[in-house]
């Protein structure tokens, strides 16, 4: 099993929360194209579509990309205090965009995510590297089950919240934050709690909206990983009729061009251009470099009582608050690097499943 350590494995233990979701499946192809990386769990979040389609999806990818040693664990079917939420429109039906996935074989762990967490993290003491792209409901219920998670964590990595920044759900709230503001304000507690104050090596890393939106995955982008895989496919174009599914004969690379069709469709109708951000799989590569981003130390807080800025993200940069800093927030990020990065890990993850 992925979660048990095998001794002379020097590969990076990676546990990664989602709520797959088109970006969350993409950061997962990262992961997965790292050789570099033990992806040791998958913690399934309710979000973009509910909890039952997110470890589908997450099964099946596996699957798909020939992967049998991944344990795959449920997580909450709501959000701590709020209803749940779900982003179809932006996500497509199963969260896959256009695309369908063959179903695996594989099953769910016979414990839950925020379990799994807890296993991840006293399994890899030290070592393991972590990241959250969904809602942060489960790691909020991994925290009250086992409040020295922080210290067993290497490095935690955020997708969510939007710092100076409009929000993508709310005029001022990212959606992760939005879905669960109580889990987000609890994991900020939790960090900070267990370090006792301001550990700058120990602070989540966040990346909010103000950055992973730099992250334009476009049609031309596209077309460079779908060559990378050594594929021949026909470039997604704005003019296509909507719904047009992929040509490509290798099966990663269709799936990616059939979900991310989708994806550029609700971002051209949201007046953003014919392309789509890849918020998920910037933790993915951040969570294995943090070089490729300039982060800043800020206090961070959450609002959970506004009647109009209910999960609105607010880091108090010139420190007015009189708190510690208990958060890294990306501040700048080399799109370019990324895109090279993000190609030459699932370019030749395609071509291996061809
Ligand atoms: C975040 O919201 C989700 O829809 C995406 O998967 C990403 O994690 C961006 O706001
Ligand atoms: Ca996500």
């Amino acid at each position: 099993m992925g979660g048990v350590t095998t001794p002379g494995d020097e590969r990076i233990p990676v546990f990664a929360d989602v709520d797959t979701g088109v970006d969350d499946a993409l950061a997962l192809m990262y992961l997965l194209g790292c050789p570099e990386v033990r992806l040791v769990g998958i913690a399934s979040t309710a979000g973009n579509v509910p909890v039952h389609q997110v470890c589908r999806n997450n099964l099946d990818l596996l699957h798909m990309c020939g992967v049998t040693d991944v344990p795959v664990s449920k997580g909450a079917e709501r959000p701590l205090r709020a209803q749940l939420r779900t982003a179809e429109d932006t996500h497509g039906p199963q969260g896959l965009g256009y695309a369908t996935l063959p179903p695996g074989a594989g099953e769910l762990t016979d414990h839950d995510a925020a379990e799994a967490w807890v296993r991840a993290a006293r399994a890899h003491p030290g070592e393991l590297i972590a990241i959250a792209t969904g809602p942060l409901t489960n790691l909020a219920l991994a925290l009250r089950a086992e409040p020295e998670l922080p210290r067993l964590v290497k490095r935690l990595v955020i997708m969510g919240g939007a710092f100076d920044y409009r929000g993508n759900t709310t005029p001022v709230a990212e959606w992760n934050v939005s879905v669960d503001p109580e889990a987000w304000w609890e994991v900020l507690a939790f960090w900070r709690g267990a370090w006792g104050g301001s550990e700058p090596d120990h602070l989540p890393m966040v990346l909010g909206l103000n950055l992973t939106e730099h992250i334009e995955m476009t049609p031309t982008i596209l077309s460079r990983l779908a060559a990378a895989a050594g594929c021949e496919s026909t470039p997604l174009c704005e003019s296509d009729e909507r719904g047009t599914r992929s040509t490509a004969a290798n099966p990663l690379i269709r799936v990616i061009e059939d979900a991310m069709r989708f994806y550029c469709e609700f971002h051209f109708d949201q007046g953003e251009g014919y392309l789509a951000h890849l918020h998920d799989p910037l933790a993915a590569a951040v969570a294995l470099d943090p070089e490729l981003v300039r982060f800043r130390a800020a206090a961070v807080d959450v609002e959970l009582t506004g009647t109009l800025t209910r999960g609105m993200t607010i880091a108090d940069w010139s420190g007015r608050w009189g708190r510690e800093p208990n958060a890294l927030i990306g501040v700048e990020v080399d799109p370019a690097t990324f895109f090279d990065r993000f190609i030459e890990r699932v370019g030749p993850l395609a071509k291996r499943l061809a």
